[in-house]
């Protein structure tokens, strides 16, 4: 499908869980990234989640010397306040008509039952509040091609995915009046295709990292992935789905892998273990050159 690339590729970490040592950034719950770009010759940038507050991030972008107002597209991976709350703060700043790529169930209300009740879902009059600075929603539960080289996966269901990454979910939503488990299926990931390989984003990535990866191989019609980027939420996996991810990395020649947010440390050091130098632990504030 697609044998247009971009010709570069710098991804700012606006938001982390992770500041980082000795660090003037600000780290907050969730993440949110600024992809800059060249593609055929001009300059476009995407923002990739919003984390919990915009605060954080536009604090972040000014002491990378970014300027919010330079975004082209949003994209929002899933419904989780971590990745949708800062997103009305960042709009009152954009405050211009612009591309909000997400999945048709953004706005679902789900919660966490474990221990306890917990709202986690998006902010309330998330989509009006949205709307009233620009904002288009463009909700799609198929891949949209966004620009050459750049696209978003799609819904990822149960079918789609890797067996040892289908675990159960313990986030809950409600649909006509009961109470169901929340397979996560409204989290879209974000792919692109540089002259070093394909790159692959998720926010939680709750369908399984290696089965979005495997997702945007088959869009892009390669057998490889360069580097996977964002949270992998293996922060409750057992040993045996975090062996089989790293695994997986391997067959798919991953060589890059950076990751933090929802991970979870057992997850970290046994990439770091495993795969050494290609491990990379995310932070806020940190640029990742990629192509
Ligand atoms: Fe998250
Ligand atoms: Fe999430």
């Amino acid at each position: 499908m697609l044998d247009e690339k971009v010709d570069s590729l710098r991804i700012y970490v606006l938001a982390e869980d992770f500041a980082g040592y000795s660090s003037l950034f600000w780290a907050q719950h969730g993440v949110s990234f600024l992809l800059e770009m060249e593609i055929e010759g001009e300059k476009k940038h995407l923002l990739f989640d919003t984390a919990s507050y915009s605060e954080p991030i536009l604090h972040n972008l000014k002491l990378l010397k970014k300027n919010i107002g330079e975004v082209d597209y949003i994209v929002i991976s899933h419904n989780h306040y971590d990745h949708t709350g800062g997103l009305p703060g960042i709009m009152k700043e954009i405050n211009k008509e612009i591309s909000i790529f997400a999945h048709p169930e953004i706005f679902k209300v789900s919660f966490s039952v474990d221990p306890f009740f917990r709202y986690i879902g998006p902010p309330k009059n998330l989509r009006e509040d949205v709307e009233k600075y620009g904002g288009i929603w463009i909700l799609s539960r198929e891949p949209i091609y966004i620009a050459p080289g750049v696209f978003t996966l799609g819904e990822i269901l149960d079918g789609e995915r890797e067996d040892w990454e289908k675990s159960k979910t313990h986030v809950v939503m409600v649909k006509d009046g009961r109470k169901v488990e929340d397979r996560m299926n409204d989290e879209i990931g974000l792919a692109v295709l540089t002259s070093k390989g394909l790159v692959v984003i998720g926010g939680c990535s709750h369908p399984g990292i290696v089965s979005m990866a495997k997702k945007a191989m088959k869009l892009a019609e390669v057998d490889k992935v360069y580097a996977v980027i964002g949270g992998f939420h293996l922060v409750n996996a057992d040993e045996k789905r975090i062996e089989n991810t790293v695994n997986a990395f391997r067959e798919i020649g991953v060589e890059h892998i950076y990751t933090g947010h929802c991970t979870g440390l057992n997850a970290e050091c046994e990439f770091k273990k495993q795969l050494g130098d290609k491990f990379h632990k995310l932070h806020a504030g940190m640029i990742i050159d990629l192509a």
